[in-house]
């Protein structure tokens, strides 16, 4: 098959650890003999940095004539301290999402065998745990307006909007994920305090009689938050609006073990992304210590729901699996162990795909 990607690497460990997920994506186009042409541009502080803005008009043509596109992560500390800039990085990833149509993220979470007893959490809670989120991505209070500062400043606003559109096709797609799963599905809400969480319940309501095989449940957002990590195995799909969703899905990757490990798939239009959870850790950028599972995993992904190759995926998954089991790890994860440097870890695993 022949496959052009668009490369956004984004800021901080962005660009190291996408730069592992190629290395990877490259020994599996090899082995099965794909063609892959890898296409990048700028995004982020990156983007501003260069041309002023955080998703420039050339970096969304690369997109639009690519068949997928790989992210890496946006955000710099310049900016997160300075809450008065007017163009800011994260504004690149919200008018990416929009522009591109992407109003899904699905983000899975899954447990790691070998890492169950590195968790937090109680092997019994979390051992098994397969659920999957589906988060709003184009609308709620990240979109809503009027936003903005009082005339004195001493008073700010957001606003959450939702139109019966946006929650319907999130549902729709919802319903079929549980159809392919374990069937069943939870709309997480607040529709005891906030009328958009009406609009959701009510939608969902309204659709549920469509699909008589999938069982659904309605539950708060704090309820969820709290039954996520005591009894996350309860759980199969979860359909939640954008605030919600970001808030519960770094929640969830406690449960897999690191921030470094979570992938996600960004659905909606023919073009579909791939991104790691996490954002650019700063910290980290340039030292060539992050972890690039979460990239790697989201590669993964894109074999499977951007070409339809399962079995892509699955190598790549069970390599990384492999990785882990065997150590060969960055230092989030490595313990007491040796830490693998992030290009360490991604020559491995291309070896690895190519033996
Ligand atoms: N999708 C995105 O691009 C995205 C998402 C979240 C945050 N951000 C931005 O990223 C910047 C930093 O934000 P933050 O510190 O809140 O979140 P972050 O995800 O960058 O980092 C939070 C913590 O998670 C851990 N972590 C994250 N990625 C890791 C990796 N690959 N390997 C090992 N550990 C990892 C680290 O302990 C880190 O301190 C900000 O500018 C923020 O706006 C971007």
């Amino acid at each position: 098959m022949e496959m052009n990607i668009a490369l956004l690497p984004g800021d901080g460990i962005g660009p190291e650890v996408v730069d592992q997920a190629v290395k990877v994506v490259n020994a599996v186009a090899k082995k099965f003999g794909h063609t892959i042409t890898f296409e990048k541009a700028l995004t982020g502080a990156a983007a501003i940095d260069a041309v002023g803005l955080p998703y420039p008009d050339e970096t969304h043509e690369v997109c639009l004539r690519s068949d997928a596109v790989l992210f890496g992560a946006i955000g710099d500390p310049k900016y997160d301290n300075d809450p008065s800039a007017k163009v800011r990085p994260e504004q690149g990833l919200l008018l990416m999402r929009k522009k591109l149509g992407l109003f899904a993220n699905v983000r899975p979470t899954f447990t790691f065998p070998s890492l169950i007893d590195k968790s937090p959490l109680k092997r019994d809670r979390i051992e098994g745990t397969d659920l999957v989120f589906l988060r709003e991505l184009t609308g709620g209070i990240y979109f809503g307006e009027p936003r903005g500062r009082s005339e004195q400043g001493d008073r700010a606003f957001d606003t959450c909007v939702y139109n019966v559109f946006e929650i319907e096709r999130l549902a729709r797609m919802g319903f079929e994920f549980a159809r392919k799963r374990r069937k069943l599905l939870t709309c997480v809400d607040k529709a005891n305090v906030l009328a958009t969480s009406r609009l959701w319940r009510e939608t969902v309501q309204r659709l549920a009689p469509e699909y008589p095989d999938v069982k659904v449940e309605y539950e708060f957002v704090d309820a969820v938050a709290m039954r996520l990590i005591q009894w996350p195995k309860s759980y199969d799909v979860l359909i939640t609006e954008n605030l919600f969703g970001d808030i519960l899905t770094d929640e969830a990757s406690v449960i897999s073990g690191s921030m470094g490990l979570m992938p996600s798939a960004s659905l909606g239009s023919d073009i579909k992304l791939f991104e790691p959870i996490h954002g650019s850790y700063p910290q980290a950028a340039g030292k060539n210590i992050a972890n690039p599972l979460a990239t790697v995993l989201s590669a993964s992904m894109m074999f499977e729901y951007a070409f339809d190759l399962q079995e892509e995926a699955n190598l790549i998954s069970e390599v990384v699996n492999r990785s882990i089991e065997e150590g060969i790890v960055t230092e989030d994860l490595a313990g007491d162990g040796k830490a693998y440097k992030t290009s360490e870890v991604g020559d491995w695993l291309a070896e690895q795909i190519a033996k």
